[in-house]
């Protein structure tokens, strides 16, 4: 059977600088696309490159003494460097430079030129050479670019036009017919508008400068970088040049590109296409901006994020984590350093790295490493499976809509699940039961069985991680993580797990303000003194915490100012206390503990912002700190002499 074909792009950025955050924010929206169709079992091609030529280029070339070529080249292996580090899976690098290329875009202007739908003409316009843009007069924002807001300078050139006006109203048939052709439907609203307005023929050659592409029917005039950028989509897969693979990946499935390029994709692109009686794309997809601190990135500003200190720094996997989960495609989103750390220590270290441990370290410490295979036994076992496979439902979904940020939610939801799981199976109670043998077996299957299917779902957003979890359960990645094997009941009975390093080390910040990435201390199975468990967990067996968890804990010293037992219970206490200057009512259970004499006029410590609820009919809000002493006694934390009021931290 052949394997349907999905074919997705980048815009091909400027190499006039560096990259920055933002264009590595794009390529790796599309790298987890490409990855997440492979894994569903599509042949894949996904394409990037670098936009080389044109006069913005040129002129930094000149200023710095060199050739517009070895200008680019030196900032080109930047960009491929950037995508290996970041763990780009592109199949293909096109540099408008290279020869293939060239070849293209002549045979495509001859072809259009032939055709009848370039012709030549004299213009004098208002040009913007960063934009490689002309404008009208009136499109002018206070006389400067309307696009970057830049002066504009008066240029004169014998050109060649594109007709772009009579396409226009087959143009907006396409789109109107085509839903999905422009997304997300704003940006396909913006662009119906615009082209209603009307739209003028284009000028695609320049004789103001040399760095591009010759026109093939006129030596004098070299190609207009976008009309030569934009056929970098057809160099990739092969056209005029191995038409099987052309034919295989045409139309494309997704042109991925930032807001402010959609006009060029779903005007310019698609009416040279109907020049040439090619499909157009199935879809072009605008995605938002990626601002810092709340601030357009810009040198001026000197808030431009390099992206290769930030992962030298984080590691790869943590920014492309932050990037898919906190922003959501169609908006502009946030970068900021502190909500990298604190979600790259919540989801990764902590849901995602303690579950890994605690499972692992468990199944070496009660089955000596290897993994019994069991059905699910009881309803709590049923419920995980099925909440699994409805994960897996629910992340295809979101990911074939393209909402990446959806997928990895439900991923995460289907972690947290199974972490409570642990805690309400107890598997350390059930090691000490003979009797539960079979049981504890089940247990540990179906923690294993969640993870190496966590593994497979997020392959597409933390593609070296995952590889890391199949090594710790024993498992052969082999490159591939397919959905099909996302089927709860696939981990083989026998398999032996082998504990490794943490796979997120947490993030720390120092004194200096630099990043250290903690040793994560020692935890396993245990969570503690829940309902279900009764007993407690020792407490290197505790998940660990972050500091923003406990910063949620608001801890305050407060004073008894009455205790009276509620009637008709043993343990329950109602207690009249006093927070600073705030009085309140707190039901506890320390009746059998103490008297009502002992307790009037002591300082104990509360957690002041419990949630309140309602006990025999009384609202409490908060609770009492308390120690069990070993004999069943239990014994307040007290706090003799600090006022009333104090945060305990
Ligand atoms: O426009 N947030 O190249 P370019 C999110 N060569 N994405 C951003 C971003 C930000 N702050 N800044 C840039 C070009 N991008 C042309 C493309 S395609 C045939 C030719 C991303 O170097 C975003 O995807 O200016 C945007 O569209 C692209 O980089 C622009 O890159
Ligand atoms: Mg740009």
């Amino acid at each position: 059977m052949t394997k349907p074909s999905f074919y997705i792009t980048t815009p091909i950025y400027y190499p006039s600088d560096n990259l920055h955050i933002g264009h590595a924010y794009c390529t790796t929206i599309a790298d987890s696309i490409a990855r997440y169709r492979r894994a569903a079992g599509y042949e894949v091609f996904f394409l990037t490159g670098s936009d080389e030529h044109g006069q913005k280029i040129q002129r930094k070339a000149e200023e710095k003494g060199v050739t517009p070529l070895q200008y680019v080249d030196a900032i080109v292996a930047n960009f491929r460097l950037l995508w290996e580090k970041l763990g780009i899976s592109n199949d293909d690098f096109v540099r408008t430079s290279e020869e293939r290329h060239e070849k293209v875009v002549q045979a495509i202007m001859q072809k259009i030129y032939d055709q009848g739908d370039i012709y030549k003409k004299n213009y004098e316009g208002l040009y913007c050479v960063p934009c490689e843009s002309y404008w009208l007069e009136r499109q002018l924002t206070q006389g400067n670019c309307p696009d970057c807001g830049r002066p504009v300078e008066k240029m004169q050139e014998e050109s060649y036009f594109f007709k772009l006006s009579k396409y226009q109203d087959s143009l907006l048939r396409h789109i109107e017919e085509n839903p999905d052709f422009i997304q997300p439907a704003s940006r396909r609203n913006e662009m119906i508008n615009f082209i209603k307005q009307g739209l003028e023929d284009l000028c695609i050659t320049r004789t103001t400068f040399d760095w591009g592409i010759k026109v093939p029917f006129d030596d004098k005039h070299v190609v207009y970088v976008w009309f030569d950028a934009l056929l970098n989509y057809f160099t990739g897969i092969g056209y005029g040049a191995d038409e099987e693979k052309f034919k295989k990946f045409w139309p494309a499935s997704l042109h991925l590109v930032g807001k402010e390029i959609v006009r060029f994709h779903t005007v310019i692109w698609p009416i040279m296409l109907m020049a040439m009686g090619v499909e157009l794309p199935k879809q072009v997809y605008g995605h938002g901006w990626l601002v810092v601190e709340g601030d357009k990135m810009s040198k001026s500003k000197g808030n431009v994020i390099d992206p290769l200190s930030l992962i030298d720094e984080f590691g790869a996997d943590a920014i492309r984590y932050f990037l898919l989960r906190e922003i959501n495609m169609g908006s502009d989103g946030n970068f900021s350093r502190d909500a990298l750390i604190i979600r790259t220590n919540a989801d990764l270290a902590n849901d995602l790295g303690n579950l890994l441990h605690r499972t692992v370290s468990m199944i070496e410490k009660y089955h000596g490493g290897v993994v019994h295979k069991k059905a699910a036994a009881e309803e709590i076992d049923a419920g995980l499976a099925a909440l699994t496979e409805q994960t897996v439902r629910d992340y295809r979904e979101a990911m074939d809509r393209l909402e990446i940020n959806a997928a990895i939610k439900a991923v995460w939801a289907l972690i947290s699940r199974t972490n409570k799981y642990i805690d309400e199976t107890g598997p350390w109670l059930l090691a000490k039961d003979a009797a539960k043998a079979e049981r504890l077996e089940a247990v540990m299957y179906n923690l294993a069985e969640v993870l190496r299917i966590v593994s497979i779902l997020i392959q597409p957003f933390v593609p070296r991680t995952s590889p890391k979890i199949f090594a710790q359960l024993g498992l052969a990645a082999n490159g591939a993580f397919l959905l099909q094997d996302a089927v709860w009941g696939g981990l083989a009975d026998g398999t032996r797990v082998a504990k490794g390093e943490p796979i997120y080390p947490r993030i720390e910040i120092n004194e200096e303000g630099l990043t250290v990435n903690a040793p994560t201390k020692k935890t396993a199975e245990g969570a503690g003194a829940r309902e279900a468990s009764k007993e407690e967990a020792p407490c290197a067996e505790m998940p660990e915490i972050i500091i923003e968890d406990f910063a949620k804990i608001d801890l305050r010293v407060a004073t008894i100012l009455t205790a009276a037992r509620v009637p008709k219970t043993d343990k329950l206490m109602k207690l009249t206390v006093k927070i600073g200057e705030e009085e309140r009512t707190i039901v506890s259970g320390i009746a059998q503990h103490y008297t009502e004499e002992e307790l009037a006029g002591r300082n104990v410590i509360v957690i002041a912002n419990l949630k309140a609820a309602k006990l025999r009919g009384i609202e409490s809000r908060g609770m009492l700190l308390a120690a069990s002493d070993g004999e069943g006694r239990l014994v307040l934390a007290d706090a003799p002499g600090i006022a009333s009021g104090s945060k305990v931290k």
